[in-house]
């Protein structure tokens, strides 16, 4: 204990080493989020052994029936590459308790029961295969484990419970090789980082893995914000995770739910507030029974991955704030500097259209997708694009991005309610951006 940093030392060296850690993170923009677990099996969230009260024994009777089939996780990783995203993360083990691992100090794991296999391994195997960075997710609540809530009013199950949680974590960051991300879950029924052992156990956790970038659900600040279902840009590096049918996290049988998921334009529309917003998307896939893919979420992942393929300079890498005020009513601006990305969702007729509020001079705009350029003449603040094609360029998802290059990041002024107020040289400079 006494080896271990002070609150305010460990703090302060994670702020200090973080830009470094998190380069890749926050370049990378878009994350596919996995829960699997027995769960998957009933299809009615992964919260239900809880939510229905399923006594402990009943519920296990689940993971001698999981069975999910071999290469399961490739097709995760295959799809995650194809949707444009880097990196992943997957539940090692969720609320329920069963450890997806070979794991020694929880025999309740998919090596003893259910497919006899190491699923973490696979994962990560697959994620190597296509150049995914690797995150695992790891809770802290526990429904099986005996002291998963005796730790809260018992002191020697709250010690057994907290070792328990080390040693599980140090088992996924000594085996696997390089692992990018620990993402905690639901502190609870404790309820501070002193309850959980968090400072020690975190330090651990980035002496086995130097780079490890650790979420903020450990009652620890950590390295990122973790924004659930919604998408709430803040100051802090963060990550948005959503669901891909705001019902559930683990699977639901979709044909028996209502019909409702992401298609590529609402993904994309993440990928922008979250782009404008500095953050990151971590999309959420909750396998079948047998690991695959829920149908309804291939084809939408595919084009999003197709329209980043060709659009993705507007996503990916680093970028600065903007104005989150728009130049025009269709659509938003992201901004590496002296470019600025316009993603259009509102396709002119008539050939025209025009952004208001830049005074610095423009210097090409262009179509990002192939990078034919576009005519156009700037009249003050006002750029008026000219000769447009009739109908979005883009033929992917119909979002095009047009790509306006500067010398520089660019001067923009919000129209402030008065466009009079663009013309003149005596701007007085209120909500200058
Ligand atoms: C939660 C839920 C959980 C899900 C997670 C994802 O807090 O308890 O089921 O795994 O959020 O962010």
């Amino acid at each position: 204990m006494s080896n271990w940093m002070s609150k305010t030392d460990y703090e302060q060296w994670v702020a200090s080493t973080r830009a470094e850690r998190m380069a890749w993170w926050r370049e990378a923009r878009f994350g596919m989020f996995i829960h699997f677990g027995l769960y998957s099996q009933v299809g009615r969230n992964e919260w239900v052994m809880s939510l229905e009260n399923y006594p402990i024994a009943e519920y296990e009777k689940l993971a001698e029936t999981f069975n999910p089939r071999p290469g399961a996780p490739r097709q995760w990783a295959e799809l995650a590459a194809k949707a444009g995203m880097k990196y992943m993360v997957m539940t090692t083990r969720h609320h329920e308790g069963f450890s997806l691992w070979d794991s020694k100090v929880n025999p309740y794991n998919s090596v003893n029961y259910g497919p006899k296999r190491d699923i973490v391994a696979e994962f990560v195997e697959a994620c190597r295969e296509f150049g995914l960075k690797i995150g695992f997710y790891s809770s802290l609540m526990d429904w099986h484990h005996p002291d998963g809530w005796r730790c809260a009013f018992d002191t020697e199950a709250r010690l057994r419970f907290t070792h328990y949680l080390t040693e599980l974590n140090r088992e996924l960051l000594t085996n696997y090789g390089k692992i990018d991300v620990l993402w905690y879950d639901v502190a609870w029924p404790m309820t501070s980082w002193e309850g959980w052992d968090s400072l020690e156990r975190n330090q651990i956790m980035r002496q086995l893995q130097p780079h490890l970038i650790i979420n903020n659900r450990s009652q620890l600040d950590e390295d990122f914000g973790t924004p659930e279902e919604h998408i709430t840009a803040s100051e802090h590096d963060w990550e948005a995770c959503m669901t891909f049918n705001g019902l559930s996290w683990g699977y639901v049988d979709s044909a028996q739910a209502i019909p409702y998921s992401y298609n590529a334009q609402r993904i994309i529309k993440m990928l922008q507030t979250t782009t404008l917003g500095g953050g990151n998307l971590l999309l959420n896939v909750g396998p079948m029974p047998d690991g695959s893919v829920p149908p309804e979420a291939i084809e939408p992942l595919t084009t999003v991955g197709r329209w980043l393929a060709e659009n993705g300079a507007a996503v990916y890498g680093k970028k600065v704030k903007f104005s989150t005020w728009p130049a025009s009513g269709v659509g938003g601006m992201s901004c590496d500097g002296a470019n600025i990305y316009l993603w259009n969702w509102v396709w002119p007729r008539g050939g025209e259209m025009a952004l208001g509020g830049f005074a610095s001079p423009l210097r090409a705009v262009r179509l990002l997708k192939d990078g034919s350029p576009l005519q156009f003449e700037q009249r003050g603040h006002r750029i008026l694009l000219k000769n447009l094609p009739p109908t979005p360029p883009d033929q992917t998802a119909g979002i095009t991005v047009l790509q306006l290059e500067f010398d520089g990041p660019p001067e923009f002024h919000f129209a402030s309610y008065y466009p009079q107020l663009h013309q003149g040289v005596d701007y007085a400079g209120e909500n200058k951006i």
